[in-house]
């Protein structure tokens, strides 16, 4: 059946058969569902502090000191850097990895903007690499686009899964080439009994308002390495170490360094401290509602899900299934929808190549340094650069798992799946 003719029998084929549910099952923002009491206490205490400023003020801030040692603990590294954003964190990271004019970074052309954005800010050129099944970066690839340039990649956790991170560190350290983790999409999610973020060299969260918490907006840096610590610190901080983060140093490192100003603020850290104490709830939520669903959509024939290097690890947030074609896709998300239960093709996040002021090749000056250099003029980017991630990805649905769904919510979803799919 054409795609046309197929989308406009769905409203018939909904009328003929009652939908799973009569209401739509909302998709709201995890962390947010989870603000009660605690966060309300922290805020105050920070307010009545009258030092929002995290280093000095007319108080003692401490909120977002503790934040980051409680992260870097509940991670398992050595040192956690709070900053204002994910893209704020990506840039930390990639200056503390010493990325710059004359590099190359390999992402994955599945990602979010702020990937890309980040590495050009540095002056280094962005390669994208393929993407599999998982969604990440695809190590037989990388190791394809690996030139005496490549200074680092940058490795996705998108939505909730780990990438291969044995193969892609495998691939990195044989080709002596630094590690990115960006786990803002999957803070909290684990490979082979890590976390994601701890693996690489250096790793970085979103707590933007969709992240598995949130103070609407923040982010943070992770690492064992105290050198790329003071880096990143210094950088975020007008190239200043304070002595907060001397003394978690033990010793500083270096001399004076450029930086700009990615400081969290007390607010942010008082709210983050809060969500954090809960993280482990949340994931918990997650992981037993999608694992729900999973086990009981299992058997439909044809069925195909996302893979996975450790879904144990996984965090859940969405339920990804695979069609044999983009037709199939659309349908089966129309017929969700039919069905009031939230299903969309991949959302917050894209094919990056494929956008226009990327395929263009724009830069914030002429003489930007990113495409200065003989492989930055010649490379090309737009559709067709990675064909087999536009492949996989045109043909991914994602059906929305909310860590507070009741059981009959589930049991909607599972019904609405297996109505649809079949
Ligand atoms: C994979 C990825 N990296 C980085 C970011 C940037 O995070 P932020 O929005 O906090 O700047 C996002 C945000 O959605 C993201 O999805």
């Amino acid at each position: 059946m054409k795609r046309r003719v197929f989308l406009a029998a769905v409203p018939a084929l909904a009328a003929a058969r009652p939908p799973v549910r009569a209401t739509r099952l909302s998709t709201s923002y995890p962390g947010t569902q989870f603000y009660d009491q605690q966060e309300q206490n922290e805020v105050l205490g920070a307010l009545e502090s009258r030092s929002l400023f995290r280093w000095y003020g007319p108080g003692t801030p401490k909120k977002v000191a503790r934040f980051e040692q409680e992260l870097a603990r509940f991670m398992g590294v050595k040192h956690a850097l709070a900053v204002t954003s994910g893209t704020a964190a990506l840039h930390c990271a990639l200056t503390a990895l010493g990325v710059g004019p004359g590099d190359e970074v390999i992402l994955p052309a599945w990602a979010w903007y702020s990937c890309y954005n980040a590495i050009l800010l540095t002056g280094a050129l962005p390669v994208f690499g393929e993407v599999d099944e998982s969604f990440a970066l695809d190590a037989a690839d990388v190791e394809k686009k690996i030139t005496p340039r490549t200074k680092a990649i940058m490795v996705l956790h998108l939505a909730g899964c780990p990438a291969d991170m044995d193969r892609l560190m495998a691939v990195a350290r044989q080709h002596n080439v630094r590690v990115l983790e960006d786990s803002a999409q999957s803070v909290g999610g684990q490979y082979k009994g890590k976390r994601l973020g701890s693996i690489g060299d250096i790793g970085i969260y979103s707590f933007q308002i969709s992240k598995t918490i949130t103070a609407g907006e923040g982010g943070a840096v992770v690492t064992n390495d105290p050198l790329l610590f003071e880096r990143a610190a210094r950088f975020h901080d007008l190239g200043i170490l304070r002595p907060g983060h001397q003394e978690a140093l033990g010793k500083a490192g270096m001399p004076f360094f450029l930086g700009t100003n990615y400081r969290m603020n007390e607010m942010t850290g008082a709210v983050m401290g809060a969500q954090l104490r809960k993280l482990e709830t949340i994931l918990g939520a997650f992981r037993r509602n999608s694992r729900y669903v999973k086990e009981r959509i299992r058997d439909l024939p044809g069925l195909r899900l996302r893979s996975s290097p450790d879904p144990d690890g996984e965090i859940g947030v969405t339920l990804y299934l695979l069609f044999p074609s983009r037709e199939q896709r659309d349908r089966f998300v129309a017929g969700m929808r039919a069905e009031n239960v939230p299903a969309s093709p991949p959302s917050g996040s894209l094919v990056l190549p494929a956008a226009p002021y990327i395929e263009q090749k724009v830069a914030p000056h002429p003489e930007w340094p990113s495409f200065r250099s003989e492989r930055g003029r010649a490379i090309r980017y737009g559709a067709g650069c990675c064909p087999r991630t536009e492949e996989i990805f045109s043909r991914a649905a994602g059906v929305h798992i909310g860590p507070k769904y009741s059981e009959g919510d589930l049991t909607d979803i599972v019904e609405a799946i297996r109505k649809v799919h079949g």
